[in-house]
């Protein structure tokens, strides 16, 4: 027999195992809705209008901000590329939230991903720079996520 003990510790490791993976496997194939997708990329955009001058203004100071530049080079390296276009799936537009996202995006879909591509290149090449301790080099690298704004938005974003 099987004590009543045992019963109890062996189902409350299973439980906790059973947790445990629901978790990690929660956290792999997080799912977020088409409304919480715009409202992280419009979220997104605005921390690239921030550290945007935030970065022009690090570049602008007698000893250049290389506090700011390193925070802002990691900003657009984890927001950009892959990760930015995990948000501009394919979706109707949901009710109750607006987005200027034009559907030019998905009839062109390869030069809208070019361009986020190239922002997360020039935002990698920036950090190696880093890396080698070349702050200033790293004025250069980041021109073209710099002129990305305009050549993006011109096609894909709505005024
Ligand atoms: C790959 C294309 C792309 C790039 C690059 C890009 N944007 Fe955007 N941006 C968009 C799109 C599309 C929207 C509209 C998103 C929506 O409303 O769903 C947007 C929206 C915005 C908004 C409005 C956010 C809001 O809803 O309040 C700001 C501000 C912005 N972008 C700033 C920038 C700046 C600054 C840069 C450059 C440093 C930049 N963007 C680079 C595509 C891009």
């Amino acid at each position: 027999m099987i004590s009543i003990k045992t019963l109890i510790k062996t189902f409350s490791i299973v439980t906790l195992l059973s947790i445990i993976t629901a978790n990690l496997y929660a956290e792999e194939t997080i799912e977020l809705s088409d409304i919480q997708k715009i409202e992280t990329r419009q979220e997104i955009m605005k921390g690239y209008k921030a550290w945007d001058k935030k970065l022009s203004n690090a570049y602008k100071q007698e000893i250049i901000d290389t506090q700011t530049i390193t925070e802002a080079v990691l900003f657009f390296k984890d927001n950009s590329g892959d990760e930015l276009l995990a948000l501009f799936s394919k979706m109707d537009s949901p009710e109750g939230v607006k987005t200027k996202a034009k559907s030019a995006i998905w009839r062109s879909f390869d030069t809208f991903s070019a361009i986020t591509l190239d922002v997360n290149k020039a935002a990698n090449e920036a950090y190696t720079l880093i890396e080698q301790g070349d702050f200033a080099a790293t004025k250069e690298a980041m021109n073209p996520i710099i002129n990305s704004c305009r050549s993006c938005h011109k096609k894909y974003k709505a005024r």
